[in-house]
C-alpha cells in the first residue's frame, strides 16, 4: 500500500518521535542544540529537549534581524476602532523589545519571575510579551474582557514581580478602563507586585499619575507609564533558558471556579509552532498571516505572535471586530489592503458576518486574491457556515480543533503537507504528534463511527502543556488521570472510517460562548451566592451567533418574593461584576425544581438537550419524573 504524503509523516512522528522532533529542531536556533528529545523519566510528566538551550525572542525577533531580513515587516498594528495603522519591521521590533525588557529589568523583573500582562490588542502587547521572552521571565497575559476578581486569582495564583497594562481597551459601544480594574484586582489579591508599567492611551478617564498617587499613599506598587519606564534604561540583551523553563502561563476554565494555569516551555513551544507554521499553515518568511483573535486567547499567544514570527512572517495586530467597525466588510479590507495569504478566525466571527452580509456583497469590494486559506478553531464549524465562508471567500475553509493546554492544533487539514479532502463537520486528522483515540467511559478504545471520550496517547507532542502551574498533582488529576497513559482531552466525538476526526462538544462543564471557553460550574458558584436562590444549574445551549450562551435555571428560597426581572438583572450584574462582561451570561429562569438523579446530581446533560431540541434518554437514576415534565415548558421555547 502506498502512504499518502501526510500519512507518512503521521507514522514517522508517532513511531519514531524522538527522530521526528529531534529533525523539527533543526530549524530553531539554539544556543546549546539538544542531543535528545523526549525525557521520560518523570512520566506521565514528560519534558522536551531536556538538554536543549535557547532564547524565543531571538527565535521570533534578533534571528531574522541577523539574516539580513531586518527591514521586513514583523507587525502590522491596525486599528479599526482608532482609524490609525502602525508598520513595524523586524529591526524595530528588536529595538522596542529590547528597551522594554530593559526596563522590565530595572524593576527587578528576572529570569523565571512573572510578570502578568492585561492588554488590548495593540503592538505594545506584543512586545511586553517578547520583552519577558528575552530575559527569561515568564508571561502571563489575562484577557481585556475579564474582571478584577479574575485577574486577581490569577495574580495570586501566578506571583507575578510586574503587571504591565494599558489605560485600557476600546469596545465598539464604550472604552474599557484597565486602571480602575488593576487597582481594584491590587486591593483584592493577598499578593503584592513590586511594580505597574502602562502603555497609555489618550481618552481614557484615569491616569498613571492619579494611580500612582493612591498606590504611594496606600503603599502599593511604584506606577510607571511606559515611557518613563524605559527612560534612562539599557536595552536588554537576550538571557539563555532552558528548553523546559516556562516561556508563559496562560490561565484558561476549568470545570471549577479556580482557573487552571497551563504552563508552556520555551524548547519544545519554539519547535512545535516552527513545525507548525509550515506543515499546517504552508506559512514561511514574508507571509502575511493575520489571527483575528485577541492576545489573551492561546489562538492569539500561538499564531498572532509567537508562530508567524518564529516562522520570520509578518503578523497582524486587528483591534475591532468582525462586525460594527465599521461594517461586515472588516476583515476583507484587510486582507486587501496587508495582502494575507492566511486568514484564521473562529466561526463566531463568521456568523457575525454571514448575519450582516448574507450574500457577501462587502467580499466583492475588495481585491483578496492573496488570501489561499481561511482556518478557524476555538469552538466546532457547523456545515452551514463552513459552506457560506466556503463559497463567498472561494479558499479554502479549514477546520482545526485544538485547546489552551495543546497550544497548537491536535486534528487538523495539514496544509503545508497535503491538501486532504475537506469534510465539513471535521476538522479532519491527526496532526502528526497527536496520537489520537476516542475510548468509551472505561477507557476501552472503541471503534469508526463510535462515539466516546477524544484522548491523546502519552506522551503528548511539544508544545502542548508541560504541568499546570505549581500544581503537577493537578495537572495529573484533570487530565492524565481518566484514562492512563492518555490526555484526556475533555472533548467527546468520534473517528470514521476514513480517519476523520469528528469533534462534537465538551464532557465538562466548558462553554464556548463566542469561541470564549467559559466554565459554567465558576457561574453557578456566583449564582448560587445570592440570597433568593435555593439552588441552580447553569448549562450552555445552543445559540445561533455565539454557538453556545450560558442560560441560568434557578430555584427560589421558600417565601422569596423577589421578581423575576429583579433577580435576572441581580445575577446578571454579578456574573458580569466577578467573571466580567466576556461571561455574556444574559438568560435566567425561574424554575420549580431541578431534574436530579436519586443521588442528588443535577441533570445538565438532560436539561441541556432538552433546551437544545435534541433527542434524550431519561437516565433511569432520576429522582423524580415530574419535574422533567414540568421543565419542558420552560426550556423547549429556547430551541
Ligand atoms: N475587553 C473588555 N470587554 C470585552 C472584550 C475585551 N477585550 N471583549 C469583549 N468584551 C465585552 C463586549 O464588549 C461585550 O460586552 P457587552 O455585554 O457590554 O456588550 C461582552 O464582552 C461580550 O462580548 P462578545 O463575546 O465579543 O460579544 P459581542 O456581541 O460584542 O460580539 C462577536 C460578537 C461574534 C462579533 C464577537 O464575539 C467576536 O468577534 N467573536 C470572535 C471571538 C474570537 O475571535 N475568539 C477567539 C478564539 S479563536
Ligand atoms: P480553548 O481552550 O479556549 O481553545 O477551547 C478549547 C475547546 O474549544 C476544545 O476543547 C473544544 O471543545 C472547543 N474547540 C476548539 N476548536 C474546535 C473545533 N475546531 N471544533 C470543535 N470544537 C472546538
Amino acid at each position: 500500500m502506498t502512504l499518502s504524503t501526510y500519512e507518512s509523516v503521521y507514522r514517522a512522528s508517532v513511531e519514531n518521535p524522538e527522530q521526528f522532533w529531534l529533525d523539527a529542531a533543526r530549524a530553531v536556533d539554539w544556543v546549546t542544540a539538544p542531543t535528545r528529545a523526549l525525557d521520560d523519566s518523570a512520566a506521565p510528566i514528560y519534558r522536551w529537549f531536556p538538554d536543549g538551550e535557547l532564547n524565543t525572542c531571538v527565535n521570533a525577533v534578533d534571528r531574522h534581524v541577523a539574516a539580513g531580513h531586518g527591514e521586513r515587516t514583523a507587525l502590522v498594528y491596525d486599528s479599526a476602532v482608532l482609524g490609525v495603522q502602525e508598520h513595524i519591521t523586524y529591526a524595530q521590533l528588536q529595538e522596542r523589545v529590547a528597551r522594554f525588557a530593559g526596563a522590565l529589568a530595572a524593576q527587578g523583573v528576572a529570569k523565571g519571575d512573572r510578570v502578568l500582562l492585561y492588554m488590548p490588542m495593540v503592538a505594545e502587547s506584543v512586545i511586553a510579551m517578547l520583552a519577558c521572552a528575552r530575559i527569561g521571565a515568564v508571561h502571563s497575559v489575562v484577557f481585556g474582557g475579564f474582571a478584577p476578581r479574575e485577574l486577581a486569582s490569577r495574580i495570586d495564583d501566578s506571583q507575578p514581580v510586574a503587571i504591565v497594562t494599558a489605560s485600557g481597551g476600546v469596545e465598539p459601544k464604550r472604552r474599557i478602563e484597565y486602571l480602575p480594574a488593576i487597582e481594584e484586582a491590587l486591593h483584592l489579591s493577598e499578593h503584592a507586585p513590586s511594580a505597574v508599567l502602562v502603555h497609555e492611551r489618550e481618552g481614557f478617564e484615569t491616569t498613571v499619575t492619579e494611580a500612582r498617587e493612591r498606590a504611594s499613599a496606600s503603599g502599593g506598587p511604584s506606577w510607571l507609564s511606559w515611557t518613563e519606564a524605559q527612560d534612562g534604561v539599557a536595552p536588554a540583551e537576550p538571557v539563555v533558558v532552558k528548553a523546559t523553563d516556562p516561556l508563559y502561563i496562560l490561565y484558561t476554565s476549568g470545570t471549577t471556579g479556580k482557573p487552571k494555569g497551563v504552563v508552556r516551555d520555551n524548547g519544545g513551544h519554539a519547535v512545535a509552532l516552527t513545525w507548525s507554521m509550515a506543515n499546517i499553515y504552508g506559512i514561511g518568511v514574508g507571509d502575511v498571516m493575520w489571527t483575528a483573535s485577541d492576545v489573551g486567547w492561546v489562538v492569539g499567544h500561538s499564531y498572532i505572535v509567537y508562530g508567524p514570527l518564529l516562522a520570520g512572517a509578518t503578523t497582524v495586530v486587528y483591534e475591532g471586530k468582525p462586525v460594527g467597525t465599521p461594517d461586515a466588510g472588516a476583515f476583507w479590507k484587510r486582507v486587501a489592503e496587508h495582502g494575507v495569504k492566511v486568514l484564521f478566525t473562529a466561526p463566531t466571527a463568521l456568523r457575525a458576518i454571514r448575519k450582516a452580509d448574507p450574500e457577501g456583497e462587502l467580499v466583492q469590494q475588495y481585491d483578496i486574491s492573496s488570501l489561499e486559506a481561511l482556518f478557524v478553531a476555538g469552538e466546532r464549524l457547523d456545515p452551514e457556515t463552513y459552506h457560506w465562508a466556503a463559497r463567498v471567500l472561494d479558499v479554502p475553509v479549514v477546520d482545526h480543533w485544538w485547546q489552551t493546554e495543546t497550544g497548537w492544533a491536535i486534528c487538523a487539514n495539514p496544509f503545508g503537507i497535503e491538501r486532504l479532502p475537506i469534510v465539513p463537520g471535521s476538522p479532519t486528522v491527526p496532526v502528526p504528534g497527536f496520537h489520537v483515540e476516542i475510548l468509551d467511559p472505561i477507557g476501552e478504545p472503541l471503534g469508526p463511527g463510535e462515539e466516546g471520550n477524544i484522548a491523546v496517547r502519552l506522551p503528548l507532542p511539544p508544545g502542548t502543556l508541560a504541568t499546570l502551574w505549581g500544581n503537577d498533582e493537578r495537572f495529573v488529576s484533570s487530565y492524565l488521570s481518566a484514562f492512563p497513559g492518555y490526555y484526556a482531552t475533555g472533548d467527546s466525538g468520534y473517528i470514521d472510517e476514513n480517519g476523520y476526526v469528528f469533534v462534537m462538544g465538551r464532557t465538562d462543564d466548558v462553554i464556548n460562548v463566542s469561541g470564549h471557553r467559559l466554565s459554567t460550574g465558576q457561574m453557578e458558584q456566583i449564582v448560587a451566592t445570592h440570597p433568593d436562590v435555593a439552588e441552580c444549574a447553569v448549562i450552555g445551549v445552543n445559540d445561533p451567533l455565539k454557538g453556545q450562551r450560558p442560560s441560568g435555571y434557578v430555584v427560589l428560597k421558600t417565601g422569596s418574593q423577589i421578581t423575576q426581572e429583579q433577580l435576572a438583572e441581580d445575577l446578571v450584574t454579578m456574573v458580569r461584576s466577578q467573571i466580567g462582561p466576556v461571561a455574556d451570561f444574559k438568560d435566567v429562569s425561574v424554575v420549580e425544581a431541578l431534574p436530579k438523579t436519586r443521588s442528588g446530581k443535577i441533570l445538565r446533560k438532560t436539561m441541556r438537550q432538552m433546551a437544545d431540541g435534541e433527542k434524550y434518554v431519561v437516565p433511569s437514576t432520576i429522582e423524580d419524573h415530574s419535574v422533567l415534565e414540568a421543565l419542558e415548558a420552560v426550556l423547549a421555547p429556547r430551541k
